[in-house]
């Protein structure tokens, strides 16, 4: 089954809002836990608008299944990540201007510095993975640089308007989860997915892990953190059966 892991940063911009003490996003994660979360990824940005350090080191301590830190290339954050030893990191490009994150990381412009980083990160038994955009010589250097994994980025299929156009973006995606797979990286993928446009990525696409965040922490303000979580997880079992069943039907 494709793992779900819920994004809480946006429970801790809601307290940031205000700079007081709740919505507290390590409550957020406990209830995602409940709700069925395999993994719980948060952004310690530079800027620390949503997510702050004692989030980080509270949700190291309270996190059981996976913490999955998302996070920029900065001196200071890889010092902290480095100290604090999530799980998983996966590494994005940050501009602080920027309302979320923008474009995947160009892996082929700073190979000697994803380099060491990665190799400090596997040394110290930190997974690693690389948000990159669903382009082949991306995957390529991701690899080339000790990447364990690679998170493919959806956000032009998830804000493609129509659906002939979202069902080519879909192909890009599959045909960089081959690519990526023949290289020997694992693959997840994440960005801007919903309830409406999930279905197909799980449908199409061979991946481990989902990373989503705003549309799951948005339901979450109606229907509470653990019912999102869970609506969140049925989808995802049901498109993959749908696939299953359609798998073994073409192999008899
Ligand atoms: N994956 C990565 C690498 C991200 O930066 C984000 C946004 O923090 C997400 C997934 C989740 O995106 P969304 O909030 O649109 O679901």
């Amino acid at each position: 089954m494709i793992k779900l892991g819920v994004n809480v940063d946006h429970v801790a911009t809601i307290r940031q809002a205000r700079m007081t003490y709740e919505p507290d996003p390590v409550i957020a994660a406990g209830l995602a836990d409940l709700g069925g979360a395999d993994i719980i990824t948060i952004h310690l940005r530079e800027d620390r608008r949503h997510i702050q350090d004692r989030d980080l080191e509270l949700l190291r301590e309270t996190v059981f299944t996976k913490l999955n830190l998302e996070m920029a290339t900065s001196q200071e954050i890889v010092d902290i990540a480095l100290k604090i030893k999530p799980r998983q990191i996966t590494l994005v490009p940050e501009k602080r201007q920027e309302i979320t994150t923008e474009g995947g990381l160009s892996v082929t412009s700073q190979k000697k510095l994803l380099t060491e980083i990665i190799k400090k990160f596997k040394d110290n038994d930190i997974y690693v993975s690389l948000f990159i955009d669903p382009d082949k010589e991306q995957i390529i250097a991701s690899e080339e640089v000790g990447a364990q994994s690679i998170e493919l980025h959806t956000g032009s299929y998830a804000n493609a308007e129509r659906e002939e156009q979202s069902d080519e973006l879909l192909e890009i995606l599959n045909e960089a989860v081959k690519i990526a797979q023949d290289v020997g990286l694992r693959v997840n993928a994440g960005h801007g997915l919903t309830y409406k446009n999930t279905g197909p990525i799980v449908e199409h696409l061979d991946i481990e892990e989902l990373h989503i965040g705003h549309s799951i922490i948005s339901r979450a303000i109606f229907v509470g953190i653990e019912s999102a979580v869970r609506e969140m997880k049925e989808l995802i079992y049901k498109h993959y059966t749908i696939k299953q069943n359609l798998l073994r039907s073409s192999s008899v």
